[in-house]
């Protein structure tokens, strides 16, 4: 089996990258980061503040979470109910990084996301895929761009859709997500020792993808 991990901070197009080049080498596309906003969705659903640590441990047995495929696009089910596109409010997301930071929350979803990579070849991607998920990944990528770009990003993706987009509350969000990720304790963001960091600042998506691409077909995978 072949895995390619992707990490990298928040809005640096790891998503869009991975499913594309997923679609192009016929793997799977395993988009970890929406596993994390599940717990948060059930614990804004329950009322349990994110500080109470034992209370967000206590809901963890109650939340079934699954994904599924559905013509290619990966769908999260919580307790048997579609929350793929409810995961993607900017609330779940800040909740998100804050569960994250919890070691039990990583340990309840640290098998659950290996086994992904079990019998499939798959793209991964997350925070700690390829330094503590699937550590033996072949190809290890490290995704970023200045918080400027992701938040400029953002704001287009929002207008796209309609929705309204304020540059500088989106900006402090990334800063402030970037904070707690990459200084939690357990499993902090980094790049892990033999990843490639790619820069996306200045690149489009489709250069993006053809260098990813090409890093995972230079390995002869
Ligand atoms: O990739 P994303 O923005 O959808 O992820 C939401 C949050 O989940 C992110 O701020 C940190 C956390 N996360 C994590 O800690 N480890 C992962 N492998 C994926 C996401």
């Amino acid at each position: 089996m072949i895995a390619v991990a992707i990490d990298g901070p928040a809005g640096a197009g790891k998503s869009t990258i991975a499913r594309k080049a997923a679609e192009e080498l016929g793997f799977i596309y395993v988009d970890t980061g929406a596993i994390y906003r599940a717990v948060a969705l059930a614990c804004i659903d329950h009322q349990v503040a994110i500080d109470d640590t034992e209370a967000v441990e206590a809901l963890l047995p109650q939340s079934d979470i699954r994904v599924i495929f559905f013509n290619g696009e990966q769908h999260i089910l919580l307790n048997d109910k579609d929350v793929s596109q409810a995961i993607r409010a900017e609330n779940v997301s800040m909740a998100a990084s804050r569960v994250s930071a919890i070691p039990a929350v990583r340990t309840f979803l640290l098998e659950f996301q290996r086994n992904f990579a079990k019998n499939a070849d798959v793209i991964m991607d997350g925070r700690d895929i390829g330094t503590v998920v699937l550590p033996n990944a072949q190809v290890k990528i490290f995704l970023t761009a200045s918080p400027e770009v992701r938040a400029r990003r953002r704001v287009l993706q929002l207008e796209e859709k309609g929705e309204q987009a304020d540059f500088d509350k989106i900006l402090y969000d990334i800063v402030q997500r970037d904070y707690n990720d990459t200084n939690r304790k357990t499993a902090p963001l980094r790049a892990a020792e033999n990843a490639v960091t790619v820069d996306t600042s200045e690149m489009t998506l489709e250069e993006v993808v053809d260098k990813i691409v090409g890093i995972i077909k230079e390995q002869g995978l």
